[in-house]
């Protein structure tokens, strides 16, 4: 942490705009983008740089999307709110990050059918993420069209045929990862869906939750009601990620104690390891802070 020694919170440190608190939900999302980027050169070894590359772009647009759109449904509650205005925001705010996860989907699934499958037709978990790819664009500007509080029943319809959308590429990128063999499958998509739901709220986190309650400091406990939703998640989050990267690094390596450090691939699963280990560590800090508040956590 720099040359400045130790600093209160108030202190940003390096004069960024951000200070020590803020800095834990970046940290838990970088965390998640090598965890990931680490996952698709495992599972896509050997490919063009350029492919994995839009692999990556892939999963992570989609996983921001299931995730995202799942807080968005599910842990968002627009009665916890006391006034429209901060209602409106943390809307207005997640839309943005809407916006971006569906253009990063477009680069990405372009990007990866046409490098990864160019020369043969495409296999049904491909098509099934074209869909996704394709149908995402579409409704997002459909639920921009029906944002008003006169169409809030549509916009629901609209938001959860946009999580089922997304959520069924996600299972056509485990089925093409995994070419259909239904254990694998299983498996992959609780490694790939405990992904998906850590990015999306990684994503609710620093672009909608911080950025809310710093311009409405007034209604943080309003703002932090779906955080505490959403952390309860982490606790069977992380045993399935660590019970399916097992499965797979097992699969993938074999038993042998010395394979983490002896091949490249080894390496990386050891990467994977570190990355789960500082991401419980967080998680752990802030149940133990909440505890200490004896509140939920903050
Ligand atoms: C937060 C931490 C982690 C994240 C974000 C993460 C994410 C991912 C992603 C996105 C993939 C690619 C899936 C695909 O292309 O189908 C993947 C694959 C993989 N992950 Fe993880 N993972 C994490 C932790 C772990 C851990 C702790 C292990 C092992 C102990 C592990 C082992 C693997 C293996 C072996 C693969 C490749 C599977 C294959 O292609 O056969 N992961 N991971």
């Amino acid at each position: 942490m720099g040359t400045r020694g130790n600093h209160d919170e108030k202190t940003p440190p390096f004069g960024l705009d951000v200070s020590l608190k803020d800095l834990q939900p970046r940290i838990v999302f970088a965390l998640l983008l090598v965890g990931s980027a680490a996952g698709i050169w495992l599972s896509r070894w050997g490919s063009p740089f350029v492919t994995r590359g839009f692999w990556w772009l892939l999963v992570v647009s989609l996983g921001t999307l299931c995730g995202g759109l799942y807080w968005r449904l599910v842990l968002f509650d627009a009665s916890d709110f006391e006034h429209d205005e901060t209602t409106r925001a943390v809307s207005e705010r997640w839309r943005h990050v809407e916006a971006f996860a569906v253009l990063a989907l477009l680069i990405g699934g372009v990007g990866s059918v046409a490098t990864g499958a160019a020369g043969r037709p495409l296999d049904p978990g491909e098509v099934a993420v074209g869909f996704g790819v394709a149908l995402s664009p579409f409704l997002w500007v459909v639920l921009g069209r029906y944002s008003g509080d006169e169409w809030s029943q549509t916009s629901a319809y609209v938001r959860w045929l946009f999580f089922a959308t997304v959520l069924g590429s996600l299972v056509g990128f485990v089925w093409t990862e995994t070419g259909g063999h239904p254990f694998e499958q299983a498996v992959r998509f609780g490694h790939v869906g405990s992904f998906a739901l850590w990015i999306g709220g990684a994503s609710w986190h620093n672009f909608v939750v911080l950025p809310t309650l710093r311009a409405h400091p007034d209604a943080a406990d309003e703002i932090k009601a779906g955080a505490r939703r959403f952390r309860r998640h982490l606790p069977v989050v992380i045993a399935v990620f660590l019970a399916t990267g097992v499965y797979q690094a097992v699969r993938l390596l074999g038993y042998s104690a010395s394979v983490p450090v002896g091949t490249a691939a080894g390496r990386l699963v050891a990467v994977k390891f570190a990355v789960l280990a500082l991401l419980t560590g967080l998680v752990a800090i802030n149940l133990r802070r909440a505890r200490k508040r004896g509140g939920p956590s903050e």
